[in-house]
């Protein structure tokens, strides 16, 4: 990377309260027991760099790299992630009565998820400040992620996800090296156990969802781009598949940063957070009128990745939704599944049931009158279907080898 590479992170903020914490000191959360938030010398990006000049970087996330937390580009921890293509839909769109709806299709980066983006922001910070090792829990998709930048940083990597996780997801780490361990319960029992492990060790700083403060700024990305891809503008509506709700909550810190920046000017999108009806605990403080949510009992859902019963973002999520004009809808896996389906047979595209969801929801919006048919509506496609083979029954006949296909 060039020498004009720098970062304008100044500092970390406390999202409950605001207080400053330096930025070049590991930490979990704030003292407040809250997420911290990167904030950077927005003036100084202001002064330095062009949304022109960014056009002409390589086609990964770390193009935004002043507004990435890493200070020096030997800590660049790369796989190629990032820029991933936000396809048109005219087909599905059109039969679903939305035609200006388009897909940010995540399953093109390493490792098959969106869960890329943070990893490689995340253990590029962490290796920056002299972490030796990354531990978490995780759904499957992030455990994967960060297992293969850390093996790419050099670093250690400790890994406790549920039972039901994702299979591949398991080899995943496997094979890059975690010390991985299935847990018979969900992913905050996983988080428990890794806390404490955590405690006894050395050298290991804890990563679990926005418990540091970098993994939202990969993410974030996704929202830089979208607006990058539409020339700079943003789209009406953006859906978003929420489990721990970090990449939402970076979508609208971007938006929010491109305003200040003066990159994006009018409406930021109405951002909705879906979820599946068998975990649903953000949208049912949204419609209470929340401002936080409580644990979801029994949750289960095939979208395993949006399995998160009590996020610690949740407040986060729930003002993003409110502050945007957005919403929160919750389907059921039948809806999703059927809209997996319908989106492969449309568009050729094989997404994961977490970015179905955002389909499934798609159609409720629209059959309520919340989405209008002329709005431009994007949908994040948060992984690879390959990732889930189990969704999608195969019923299929076998020919003995020298049989005949029916004519
Ligand atoms: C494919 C997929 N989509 C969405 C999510 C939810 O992510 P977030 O924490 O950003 O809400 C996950 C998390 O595991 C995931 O694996």
């Amino acid at each position: 990377m060039s020498s004009a590479f720098f970062s304008a992170l100044s500092h970390l903020e406390c999202s409950r309260t605001g207080a400053r914490h330096d930025a070049d000191e590991v930490h979990t959360t704030s003292d407040a027991g809250a997420p911290l938030l990167a904030r950077y010398d927005l003036e100084r990006v202001r002064a330095r760099v062009t949304r022109e000049e960014i056009a002409g970087r390589a086609p990964d996330l770390w193009r935004y790299r002043e507004l990435l937390p890493v200070r020096d580009p030997r800590h660049v921890v790369s796989l190629g992630e990032g820029m991933t293509p936000l396809l048109p839909l005219e087909r599905y769109g059109a039969s679903v009565g939305v035609p200006g709806l388009r897909m940010k299709d995540e399953g093109l980066v390493p490792t098959g998820s969106f869960k890329a983006r943070g990893a490689a922001v995340g253990v590029s910070r962490a290796a920056e400040l002299g972490v030796r090792g990354i531990a978490m829990p995780t759904n499957g998709n992030a455990g994967a992620a960060w297992s293969v930048y850390a093996a790419r940083a050099g670093m250690r990597s400790l890994i406790a996800m549920p039972v039901d996780a994702p299979e591949i997801t398991r080899t995943e780490c496997v094979v890059a090296g975690a010390e991985l361990y299935l847990v018979d319960g969900l992913i905050g029992d996983a988080g428990k156990l890794v806390a404490a492990a955590v405690a006894e060790r050395r050298g290991y700083q804890e990563v679990s969802t926005l418990k540091e403060p970098y993994r939202l700024e990969g993410k974030k990305t996704m929202g830089y781009e979208i607006v990058e891809q539409l020339g700079w503008r943003a789209p009406d509506v953006i859906l978003y598949p929420t489990g721990g709700g970090v990449g939402i909550i970076g979508i609208h810190k971007a938006l929010l940063e491109m305003r200040e920046l003066g990159w994006l000017t009018g409406e930021l999108p109405r951002l909705v957070a879906v979820q599946a009806e068998g975990c649903a605990p953000i949208v049912e403080a949204f419609e209470r009128g929340d401002a936080s949510s409580v644990p979801f009992p029994d949750a289960r859902t095939v979208a395993f990745g949006i399995t998160v019963p009590k996020a610690l973002g949740d407040f986060l999520v729930l003002n993003a939704v409110r502050e945007t004009g957005g919403t929160a809808v919750a389907v059921s896996d039948e809806e999703l599944l059927r809209a997996q389906g319908a989106l492969a047979r449309a568009e050729g595209a094989f997404i994961c049931p977490e970015g179905a969801a955002c389909f499934a929801a798609v159609d409720r919006l629209r059959a309520s009158g919340w989405l209008r048919g002329d709005e431009n509506v994007v949908v994040l496609n948060t992984g690879s279907g390959l990732k889930y083979p189990g969704t999608v029954p195969v019923d299929v006949q076998t020919l003995p080898a020298h049989g005949r296909i029916p004519g």
